[in-house]
């Protein structure tokens, strides 16, 4: 039990809740390339998938793509002092491939490397500690045309790009994420195929997803040959702690498929050098094609875990006879509408006792030597009034809840380092567009103009705080 057991964290002043917090710890927000740059075709930069499957008719909400996005490869330095502004000390963003490697490997285009490391020297000018990301699911179309993660050699260029972009940065820059959400780039892009490259094959996932996990360990030993000395090296998974809905048996096994699917399928080879056991015959495909060194390739020790969370999971078990009633699919349903509970524009359920819940939970069972949050935020329909202000009292709560579920995680042992808001400003949310506004800053898309929402005030205001104590 700690001071924050219990007690109603909204009772809480903003400075007790900061009080939990290390001086050194690390607050920001994240952001990624495709996602916010824009310029897609400028200084030699290649093209992506998310260039490709953005113009596919039906793939994104409102026919949008990432073509200006929010401008930032012109308008970064402006963003880089509005960071400094709110009172970062520390910014997470992910770098583009195919600015680096237009074609995935062969030539580097020098210019993409001058752009970041412009942009990392700017940041470390203005005491913001940056955390690069090396993929943030911008696969360089070229490779996708030979197969992308599906293909054996992208692992092995990509641990290529990871060394092209440390023997250039290294030296500057001390905490480095090899992949975001790897099982959103395997599940959602070659599963269900709503992400690039749009593949609808669970066997594929399967595969994409080793090779995705292969990659990440083939590039921390080549990193590690060209960063500092005491940089960190990481990667960061999207994970969700499952709950019962009740306590029938079906249930309880609903909740252990649910948990290998969403967690253990990636977090048991990094960390334990293993597939989550029966995972695959339960997924209805074959494990999938590696060499016998893979596992202990991928399971290479990292420094810190980067987790980005947004909600629970809420499983009921099916029987025999309700599966039959659902067409013999799933075994299992994930509990949403919850009456007493309140939801983002995303549709997913604010809980912010998750995230204490699946950091302690990973603390115990993995024991990583440190954790990030590298996202954490939500989607609200924000509305911009008088051309200046975005009430988001929503939004506030979501971060200032989560905000103290890592405090109690830390007050209960576990070794936190960092919290980034995802995100800090409004920008291409994948397959729905610019439909969705994740930002603590509004962006106002036929201007750009940038707007500090009510949320990046509080947040501000928050690491103010922090920092006073
Ligand atoms: C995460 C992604 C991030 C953003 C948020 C809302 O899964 O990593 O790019 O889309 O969701």
């Amino acid at each position: 039990m700690t001071m924050l057991d219990g007690i109603q964290t909204q009772a809480l002043a903003d400075a007790d809740i900061a009080s939990f917090f290390p001086s050194n710890f690390l607050w920001g927000a994240a952001t990624s390339s495709y996602q916010i740059e824009g310029a897609t075709r400028e200084d030699g930069r290649g093209m992506s998938i998310w260039d490709h499957f953005s113009t596919l008719p039906g793939a994104i909400a409102g026919g949008e793509t990432g073509d200006v996005a929010v401008d930032y490869y012109h308008r970064w330095p402006a963003d880089i002092a509005l960071m400094k502004e709110l009172g970062f000390n520390s910014y997470c963003f992910s770098i583009a491939w195919p600015r680096i490697l237009p074609d995935g490997s062969g030539p580097v285009n020098e210019k993409g490397l001058d752009f970041y490391e412009r942009l990392i020297d700017n940041l470390l000018a203005q005491g913001i500690t940056p955390c690069t990301k090396l993929y943030h699911w911008d696969l360089p179309q070229a490779l996708q045309e030979k197969g992308g993660w599906e293909n054996r050699d992208t692992a092995y260029l990509f641990a290529e790009y990871a060394e092209i972009v440390a023997r250039r940065l290294g030296d500057r820059v001390p905490y480095w994420i090899t992949h975001n959400e790897p099982w959103c780039a395997s599940f959602l892009g070659y599963g269900i195929g709503v992400h690039a490259p749009g593949i609808r094959e669970n066997q594929w996932a399967v595969q994409a997803a080793h090779h995705l996990l292969l990659s990440h360990g083939l590039a921390i030993p080549r990193l590690r040959a060209h960063v500092k000395p005491d940089a960190q090296l990481g990667i960061t998974l999207n994970l969700y702690p499952v709950y019962p809905a009740d306590d029938r048996p079906e249930t309880q096994k609903g909740v252990a498929w649910v948990d290998a699917f969403k967690n253990r399928w990636f977090l048991d080879p990094i960390f334990r050098a293993s597939y989550p056991q029966d995972f695959f015959e339960e997924f209805g495909v074959q494990p999938p094609v590696m060499l016998a060194d893979d596992l202990t390739t991928i399971s290479a020790p990292i420094d810190f875990l980067g987790v980005n969370y947004y909600s629970r999971t809420l499983v009921r078990g099916r029987t025999e006879e309700e599966v039959q009633e659902h067409g013999g699919s799933s075994k299992y349903e994930e509990v949403a509408g919850i009456p007493s509970s309140d939801y983002t524009a995303m549709g997913w359920e604010v809980y912010p006792q998750g995230l204490s819940d699946i950091l302690m939970r990973i603390n115990r069972d993995y024991a990583p030597p440190a954790i990030m949050i590298t996202e954490n935020g939500a989607a609200f329909n924000d509305e911009l009034q008088n051309g200046s202000r975005v009430h988001d009292a929503e939004r506030t709560s979501y971060l200032r809840e989560h905000i103290s579920s890592v405090a109690n995680a830390l007050a209960n042992g576990v070794p936190m380092k960092g919290y980034f808001a995802w995100s800090l400003m409004d920008n291409f949310e994948w397959s729905e567009g610019y439909s969705k506004r994740f930002g603590i800053v509004y962006v106002d898309y036929p201007t750009q103009q940038r707007i500090v929402k009510d949320s990046g005030r509080w947040y501000s205001s928050f690491l103010t705080s922090q920092s006073a104590t």
